[in-house]
């Protein structure tokens, strides 16, 4: 079926199909996602499989509401709070489970936590309010490859395995949900995203604390796999130079300078605007087959966190 437009109709057609059992892939204002009906085991199988990703990674489950929430998860004071002034958005907390939470335990991955995120997408939200089920979704992408920011990304990645792609244009982050752990009274970054951690802070008054995962090495969040969102090419970090052969994903006003190929990620140097084009601006890099895309340096403020988090990974050895 590939790639429709997100009307009305379509909407009501990508519903029936999930409440089918099939899978259906739908922008966020993140990245897209690969959606299954979250109570049903068989289409959350589905997911592990198109994706090609280990079974131990849980799953994002996305709901239209924060009393949808409650029925899955326990919202501590705190939790409650972050949701109120972040949700719907680009913010996903990882929650205590829900004695008999009408989810499949294979979107848990067997946890007793769950992650939860309410998006802010209107054709996310039509879905959900048209399919009225949790939609377990992570990014329509195979595992361990760069994220979909476009439709016609998840159809080059995907292609037949997905029932139907949702159209709704490239993304407005381009970058996933930040990850809370708010199981507790300490609030805790398990991966840093489209919401930068200052901005939580300063919305809270509180400092988050770090997990070991948010500096790459041991994932503590079971899917922080230190290699991922890896293109072909090798990448190489901090460049302040280029050498033959290479392509260049330059940042800012003064990019060096190149003779080869070359995607400037924001000329202004707006880290926004950078994480909107980070994953596009890979894979069209990675499309013309240079053996090694050498990356400038991105400041670490701000969303520039979790971009350099991004490219950490993409440069990351790759396993065996
Ligand atoms: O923006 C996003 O978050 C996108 C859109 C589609 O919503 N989704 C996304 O999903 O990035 P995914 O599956 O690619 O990443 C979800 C991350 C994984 O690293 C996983 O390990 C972590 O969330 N996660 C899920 N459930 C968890 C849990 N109970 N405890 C700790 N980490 C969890
Ligand atoms: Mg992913």
């Amino acid at each position: 079926m590939g790639i429709v437009e997100a009307s009305e109709a379509a909407i009501e057609e990508a519903a029936r199909l999930l409440r089918d059992g099939r899978l259906v892939a739908f922008p966020t204002e993140t990245v897209y996602g690969l959606g299954a009906d979250a109570t049903n085991p068989r289409a959350v199988a589905a997911i592990f499989e198109a994706k090609g990703r280990p079974r131990f990674n849980p799953l994002i489950v996305h709901v239209a509401s924060l009393a949808a929430a409650e029925e899955i998860a326990e919202l501590a004071p705190l939790a409650r709070r972050i949701g109120g002034a972040f949700w719907p958005g680009p913010l996903t907390l990882v929650l205590r489970r829900k004695p008999g939470a009408p989810i499949c335990d294979l979107v848990t991955a067997g946890l007793d936590t769950v992650a939860i995120r309410i998006p802010d997408h209107p054709v996310a939200r039509a879905l959900l309010a048209a399919t009225g089920r949790p939609l377990a979704a992570p990014s329509a992408n195979r595992s361990g490859s760069v994220s979909a920011t476009q439709a016609r990304h998840v159809a080059a990645d995907l292609g037949d395995r997905v029932a139907l792609i949702l159209d709704g244009g490239p993304t407005a982050h381009g970058i996933e949900s930040t990850i809370l752990d708010a199981t507790g009274e300490t609030i805790t970054l398990l991966r840093p995203g489209a919401v930068p951690a200052e901005v939580i802070e300063a919305a809270l008054g509180i400092p988050l604390a770090r997990s070991p995962a948010t500096d790459a090495a041991r994932p503590a969040s079971p899917g922080r796999l230190e290699s991922h969102y890896a293109p072909k090419a090798r990448v190489r970090l901090e460049a302040r130079e280029t050498r033959p052969g290479e392509a260049l994903l330059a940042f800012g006003t003064a990019p060096v300078p190149h003779a080869g190929l070359m995607i400037n990620l924001s000329p202004s140097g707006d880290l926004m605007e950078a994480a909107a084009n980070l994953f596009a601006a890979l894979r069209a890099l990675d499309a013309t087959g240079a053996g090694t895309i050498a990356v400038m340096p991105i400041p670490d403020t701000g969303l520039g966190e979790a971009i350099n988090d991004r490219l950490r990974r993409a440069a990351a050895p790759r396993g065996p």
